[in-house]
């Protein structure tokens, strides 16, 4: 039903395919498991994730490109990952692929799901909604009708959908997906993000009544998380 992987992009990213560093993929199984169980299976519905920050380069898309790779390597599990970035689209560069369609073309009504939808080689039950063309009113296309209309289709063929957002403090295009998700994900970076910062999001998100499903802690060195077992409620995502 969907292509598969067209023409290549100048650079890719790496992920945790190319460069599976032990620590980094257990990282990242605690942090699939822990989002799984904190939301209710339904029939007929697929669990979908925000995956946002306070600030810009915090490391969002890295993080839910290599989440979404982590619920698509357990066998049984049809994932997409979302790029809901329709300003500064990144996810589609981690796999070569073209963003030329995707979310804005579906969101615009000028492209049928299919032709906004690739699947990607690498993990079986692996897909991608790219960006598309970058749009003047992002902001506008995503709080849409055609948003629900999306997750409705959605739901007829994925297991579990990944999203990956602008930063809340300062745009507003992930709160207006907010109401169609079942939990949000908050990347924060270690040493870097303040905690007035990472308060000013959540009460951004509070306000659409997202549900924040937790903080992942982004970059964080090892020798600094030995100094601070207290926290071990975060997810780790140690800097590669
Ligand atoms: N854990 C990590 N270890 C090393 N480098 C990282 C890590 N996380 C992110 N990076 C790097 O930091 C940069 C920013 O990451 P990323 O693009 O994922 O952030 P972002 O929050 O999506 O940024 P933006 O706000 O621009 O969308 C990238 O160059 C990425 O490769
Ligand atoms: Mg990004």
């Amino acid at each position: 039903m969907f292509k598969n992987k067209s023409k290549k992009s100048t650079r890719t990213f790496d992920t945790i395919l190319r460069n599976p560093v032990f620590r980094v993929v257990e990282a990242y199984k605690t942090l699939r498991t822990n989002i799984l169980f904190s939301v209710p299976a339904v029939e007929g519905r697929s669990k979908r994730f925000v995956f946002t920050s306070a600030n810009p380069n915090e490391g969002k898309s890295t993080v839910s490109v290599n989440t979404a790779i982590t619920f698509a390597q357990q066998t049984d599990v049809k994932v997409l990952l979302i790029d809901a970035d329709l300003r500064k689209a990144t996810t589609h560069k981690y796999f070569g692929v073209s963003s030329k369609k995707g979310l804005s073309n579906y969101l615009a009504g000028q492209d049928e799901l299919e032709n906004c939808i690739q699947k990607l080689p690498d993990v079986e039950n692996f897909y991608i909604m790219p960006s598309g063309v970058l749009p003047p009113n992002p902001s506008e296309l995503l709080s849409g009708k055609h948003m629900e209309s999306l997750f409705a289709e959605l739901d007829k063929i994925f297991d579990v959908v990944i999203i990956d957002t602008p930063p809340v403090n300062i745009v507003a295009d992930a709160l207006s997906i907010c109401p169609f998700v079942d939990g949000v994900i908050v990347v924060a970076t270690d040493n870097k993000t303040t905690y007035n910062e990472l308060q000013d999001a959540v009460k951004q998100l509070k306000v659409v009544d997202a549900k924040i499903l937790g903080v992942v802690l982004n970059r964080t060195r090892i020798s600094n998380y030995r100094k601070r077992q207290k926290y071990s409620n975060y997810y780790r995502t140690e800097e590669v």
